[in-house]
């Protein structure tokens, strides 16, 4: 990523995972790609499974691999999600839920169908979430 907003390598490198989706049942490749402070991107697809239920989307796998080699919220500096979809596809709501607790409120959030880009942020994407800090109030009763 260029200081200029520059995303092109971040979205080579969700379009090269998207090669790597699993998707027997929808046929619907989705690539995500996380950009580190260290400079390191992250690569993850949607795997389906036979029960549809237990698919992980492409932007899930990319966090959880992050978070499973030891990155946290801080050193993520950029996620990309991309299609090749007649529009921009945006994260479901399971996986706003889910950015939501491991992104910070700010961090770019890159769609591409390769025809179009738009940066938005999961503060935008999932306005007035529910988080860690109310299960705190709930101390109080
Ligand atoms: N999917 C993603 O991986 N990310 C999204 O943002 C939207 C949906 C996947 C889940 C499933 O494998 C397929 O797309 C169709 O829903």
């Amino acid at each position: 990523m260029g200081a200029d907003g520059n995303w092109e390598r971040l979205l080579e490198k969700a379009f090269e995972a998207r090669e790597h989706a699993y998707v027997p049942y929808s046929q619907f490749r989705v690539g995500a790609c996380i950009l580190t402070t260290d400079g390191s991107y992250i690569l993850g697809a949607n795997i389906e499974n036979a029960a549809y239920g237990s698919t992980n989307c492409a932007e899930r796998s990319a966090v959880f691999s992050a978070y499973s080699q030891g990155y946290r919220k801080e050193e993520i500096k950029a996620l990309a999600i991309v299609t090749e979809a007649d529009r921009l596809t945006t994260p479901c709501g399971a996986c706003r839920q889910v950015l939501s607790e491991l992104l910070q409120p700010d961090t770019p959030i890159v769609l591409s169908n390769r025809r179009e880009t738009a940066v938005t942020t999961i503060a935008r994407l999932l306005p007035d979430s529910f988080g860690s800090e109310d299960l705190q109030e709930s101390k109080n009763f």
